[in-house]
């Protein structure tokens, strides 16, 4: 059973913050968590488009959520918030799904203008699903990360730190929770 859903809001094929998403997973399971992945590309359009409550990648979707003690997302900044495909995803979750479970929010964008989407838009959505404990999560500029030919990503030394600083503070507060 695993302990997070790490969950990629991207479109993308090739995409940035689903990169962030995978590094932080590596580190995740190096501090011996178990870490599922979901991504919205796992999940057929039509489905989230015309709200199909009978998709069994949903229904799957919904059980990995409920199993999890913490949630972590990660998105690119579409427009100044979460894209479009991440909120009808999450639209079709339970009301309260996020009760009680632990948050973590990244968010990665073209320039550091919409830094405090992560404030404005992420965690007033965690929270009407129920979320209390949101973590302060991370945003990355695309300035700050490289794409390796061999795969992967790799960030800039300060945020790389940052990031490292913040899981070991979700790994924590995961580890603490009561079943
Ligand atoms: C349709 C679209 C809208 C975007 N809107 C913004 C925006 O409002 N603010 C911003 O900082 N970056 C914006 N960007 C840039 C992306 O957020 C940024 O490149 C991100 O790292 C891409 O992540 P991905 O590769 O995971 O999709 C936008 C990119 C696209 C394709």
């Amino acid at each position: 059973m695993h302990d997070i859903l790490a969950i990629a809001g991207s479109p993308s094929v090739s995409s940035r913050s689903s990169a962030v998403l995978a590094h932080s997973t590596g580190l995740l399971e190096a501090q011996g968590l178990q870490v599922e992945t979901f991504t919205i590309r796992d999940i057929k359009p039509e489905d989230l488009v015309f709200a199909n409550f009978e998709s069994p990648e949903l229904q799957k979707f919904t059980t990995l959520v409920a199993e999890a003690k913490g949630i972590m997302i990660a998105t690119p900044v579409y427009k100044a918030t979460y894209t479009g495909i991440l909120k009808a995803l999450l639209d079709l979750l339970p009301q309260y799904a996020f009760l009680d479970k632990i948050l973590f929010p990244i968010a990665t964008g073209g320039t550091i203008t919409h830094l405090l989407s992560l404030e404005y838009a992420m965690k007033p959505l965690f929270a009407v699903l129920g979320a209390t404990h949101i973590e302060r999560g991370l945003f990355i500029v695309d300035s700050q990360m490289q794409r390796l030919d061999e795969g992967g990503i790799q960030l800039d030394g300060d945020i790389e730190t940052r990031l490292q600083d913040s899981l070991l503070g979700f790994a924590s507060a995961i580890k603490a929770k009561k079943p």
